[in-house]
């Protein structure tokens, strides 16, 4: 690199600030990194070494001038007061002793650390004034980030007032639960939308534009700083998150007080297998003084403070030997190849299978069947294959995608610029059969006890073919299958039959019509009400609806046109499906029409998102926050600060008309509404 001439120095500068920039924004704003973190370091690298060489080529706007991401189109700015940093990093306990040095250089001898886990998402600030949240921001460059709030407010764990009315700002780190991500994944593959690559990718959600999004991805922050602690009177950055856990704040709770660097290391140590264990994704320990007149002592450096430092523990990689590579069809028609390996402990995990995602992947990394690979866990949570080692090869060959469907074996088919293979015979049984699955799913039909394994029984019998097929199935023909006993066969069908009374979206999403996913099964359902008007709506009548785009209103269009959907249709009428949007009707004349419906604590029998669609449909408005306007307040368990107020209200306002309900009365009301099945 140092021969360089300068003119070559420039164009490599130019080329490589010009591919950090995009990869920056396919990371950042579009939330699909085509490069790993690794590969992203390298250029970075890279870059800064040239700067460091070529002081001539140094420019403000370089990406090495920066610290997070540009503000996106769309949100207003916000201007953090006090800058959002980040953090140096340290690999090796070396780094973390050479830390300990500088800091003891500063400040004298005795340093106390506080060590905690280093969340993986999304950098946020929440400012409180007088207790009340009013605003969220992203971290943006550090100086500059983007207004949130709304999306926020959809988090949670974010309380949108504090228990005391104090104002505030703290940061913190959004982040999406592992199993939240997963099953999310799990969605976005049945509808054949990209998956997320990692937790801190879908925690990104944050940044879309849509509150409603950000809100069905069941984020939570983790608050781990106050921006200026020295404004209320406290002494260390334990008290700092103790006060801010005293507001209501959800404060970290991993962490610990260390009294010198080997109590740090002991801590790193302690938490390399376990933190695997926790409900968010970590990637290292974050290590903070914990004086915060020591903090101001040793102060920033441009873009990190010198009082803390993040320990990045080593991505687990492990080797094994590539047994198969398995197809599957998916309800889509779209074959995945996986990759099945003898069986490797990996992240707190044994693994033995992990996606390929297409052909063109397996031929870029030249995975072979029977070559040594390098495995490890994509944001510690998904199984992937990093690479082959052809050293190790001995006369393994080139994998050879089919041409024909492994389940029916129709010719598979690209559809325009998708690298994906297709099956394209709507009888081939593994569409047949993830579509059943699909249909029967919480998310849509919610047919309960109906999973992938009656659901296969039940087509290997030849007893379903079709959904109409499960409305027509009788106790006589479940009771011949084995394991199936009369309570279980009772209750299978009650669920099936049960589920004929969904409102309009739940059928709509079932159907699995394609681009038409859940929020837009919703939008459709309210906007034409039944299903026969969505089934002669043309593409300008589609194009009405909000959210509806052209490939979304001709997919729709399509699937209503086929005779066999219109027969499908006909027969599930006949079979007293309804084909309503109830959502609607149960406004006006439910028992809790026209009244604010505040929920609290924990039920037993239904998460928050069930009994809020319970209380929406007995006619309720749900809403987040007690007040003298509340009517009525479901208190489940462990209900806190929200029951206390309502007491208080009763307490003090004569004639307050707020009712509070525990679970029993508040289900005792779903029941007879017949909400509940
Ligand atoms: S303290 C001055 N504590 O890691 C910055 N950060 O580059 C103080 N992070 O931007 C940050 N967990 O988004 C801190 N317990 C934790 C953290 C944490 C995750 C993130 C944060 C920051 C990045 C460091």
């Amino acid at each position: 690199m140092m021969s360089m001439t300068l003119e070559e120095a420039k164009s490599r500068v130019k080329e490589l600030r010009e591919q950090i920039e995009y990869h920056n924004r396919r990371y950042y704003l579009e939330d699909q990194p085509e490069i790993t973190d690794a590969e992203w370091d390298s250029l970075m690298r890279e870059l800064l070494q040239l700067e460091a060489a070529y002081p001539e080529l140094a420019d403000p706007t370089s990406p090495t001038q920066r610290v997070g991401a540009p503000v996106a189109e769309g949100f207003t700015k916000v201007e953090h007061a006090i800058p959002m940093l980040s953090l140096a990093n340290a690999y090796s306990t070396g780094d973390l002793i050479e830390f300990d040095r500088r800091v003891r250089q500063v400040v004298g001898e005795a340093v106390r650390y506080v060590c905690e886990l280093k969340i993986d998402g999304l950098a946020v600030s929440l400012r409180y004034e007088n207790g009340i949240l009013v605003q969220g921001a992203t971290r943006g460059d550090g100086e500059i980030g983007e207004d949130i709030t709304a999306n926020i407010r959809t988090i949670r764990n974010v309380p949108l007032q504090l228990n005391e009315p104090v104002s505030i700002e703290v940061r913190g780190e959004a982040y999406m639960p592992k199993r939240e991500f997963a099953r999310l994944n799990e969605l976005r593959e049945a509808q054949g939308e990209p998956l997320f690559a990692n937790p801190r990718n879908a925690a990104a959600s944050l940044r879309q534009l849509d509150p409603a999004v950000a809100a069905s991805r069941r984020l939570g922050v983790i608050v781990y700083q106050l921006a200026q602690p020295g404004e209320h009177a406290v002494g260390t950055h334990s008290e700092a998150l103790a006060y801010a856990a005293r507001l209501g704040l959800p404060a970290h709770g991993e962490r610990r007080l260390c009294h010198n660097i080997e109590e740090v290391v002991a801590y790193i140590e302690e938490w390399a297998n376990r933190r695997h264990d926790l409900p968010y994704a970590t990637d290292g320990m974050v290590i903070k003084v914990d004086d915060l007149a020591l903090q101001d002592e040793l102060g920033f450096t441009a873009k990190s403070p010198r009082w803390a430092i993040a320990y990045k523990y080593a991505a687990e990689q492990a080797e094994t030997t590539l047994r198969s590579i398995e197809l599957t069809v998916g309800r889509t028609g779209v074959v995945t190849p996986t990759a099945v390996f003898y069986p490797v402990p990996l992240a707190g995990t044994t693994v033995a299978r992990a996606s390929l995602h297409n052909e063109d992947l397996i031929h870029e990394k030249d995975i072979r069947v029977g070559d040594v690979i390098v495995v490890q866990k994509a944001g510690d949570i998904i199984p992937e294959v990093i690479r082959a080692i052809p050293e190790r090869r001995t006369q393994e060959l080139p994998f050879q995608m089919p041409t024909t469907c492994p389940q029916c074996g129709s010719p598979l088919q690209k559809l325009n610029g998708e690298v994906a293979w297709r099956c394209m015979n709507p009888e081939c049984p593994a569409l047949i059969r993830e579509g059943l699955i699909h249909f029967a799913s919480r998310d849509a039909m919610n047919i309960e006890g109906l999973g992938e394994q009656w659901i296969a029984i039940l087509l290997d019998r030849g007893m379903v073919r079709t959904y109409a097929d499960l409305y027509r199935l009788k106790k006589a023909d479940l009771l011949q299958l084995e394991r199936m006993g009369d309570k279980l066969a009772d209750k299978l069908l009650r669920a099936i039959s049960d589920s004929k009374r969904n409102s309009l979206e739940r059928l709509l999403f079932g159907l699995g019509i394609r681009h038409v996913g859940e929020k837009a099964a919703k939008t459709l359902a309210q906007h034409f009400g039944t299903m026969d008007a969505l089934m002669v709506a043309d593409i300008d009548a589609l194009l009405q609806v909000s959210d509806v785009g052209p490939k979304m209103a001709e997919s729709i269009r399509l699937y209503f046109a086929s005779p066999s959907v219109r027969l499908l249709i006909g027969e599930l009428k006949e079979l007293g499906l309804n084909m309503d949007y109830l959502g609607a009707r149960a406004v006006s004349d439910g028992p809790f029409a026209g009244k604010t419906v505040v929920l609290t604590g924990v039920l037993a029998e239904a998460d928050r998102k069930q009994a809020a669609a319970w209380v929406e449909q007995l006619g309720g408005k749900v809403s987040s926050s007690v007040s003298v306007k509340t009517d009525i307040l479901i208190a489940g368990e462990k209900a806190g600060s929200k029951l206390a107020k309502a007491q208080e209200i009763l307490a003090t306002h004569a004639n307050a008309s707020l009712q509070i309900l525990d679970e029993t009365a508040f289900l005792k009301i779903v029941d007879e509404a017949g909400l509940r099945r």
